[in-house]
């Protein structure tokens, strides 16, 4: 299990400070198209933020081991975790074959559970 909390003022200055390299070094094309959606995109994208590090957690490891891009956080209802490249490696080293996660934020904080689970 892995869990983390995400504050939306952080997110909203890195992403006012230089929007191009926050997502290029973070998020995916989904998760960014996803936040945008939204007339302040800086809550989803805090909760994608604390879900990528909850899910990291959940696998033993922390972000110097597993970039921020090779974990997923889907939008559109329930969300979804996709693990790319070191990610989807560490999982399978550990046999997860499945990553769960919830999530709930407010206009302050964004907080992630997330949940590996093997066969
Ligand atoms: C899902 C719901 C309980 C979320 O609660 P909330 O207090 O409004 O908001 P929270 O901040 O606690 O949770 C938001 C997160 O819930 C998650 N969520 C949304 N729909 C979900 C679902 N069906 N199942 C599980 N999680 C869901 C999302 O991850 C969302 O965050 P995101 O937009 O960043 O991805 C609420 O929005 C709800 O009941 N919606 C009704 C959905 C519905 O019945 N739709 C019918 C058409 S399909």
């Amino acid at each position: 299990m892995g869990v983390d909390l995400a504050e939306v003022s952080r997110v909203r200055h890195l992403l006012n400070r230089d929007p191009s390299r926050f997502r290029e070094r973070c998020f995916t094309d989904h998760e960014w198209e996803y936040a945008h959606r939204f007339k302040d995109p800086s809550e989803r994208l805090a909760a994608r933020f604390a879900g990528k590090e909850a899910v990291m957690k959940s696998l033993g490891v922390g972000w110097r081991h597993v970039p921020w891009k090779d974990i997923e956080i889907t939008g559109g209802g329930q969300p979804r975790v996709r693990l790319f490249r070191k990610a989807a490696k560490r999982a399978e080293m550990l046999g997860v074959e499945r990553v769960l996660v919830t999530i709930t934020h407010t206009g302050d904080q964004a907080l992630v559970m997330a949940l590996s689970l093997g066969g």
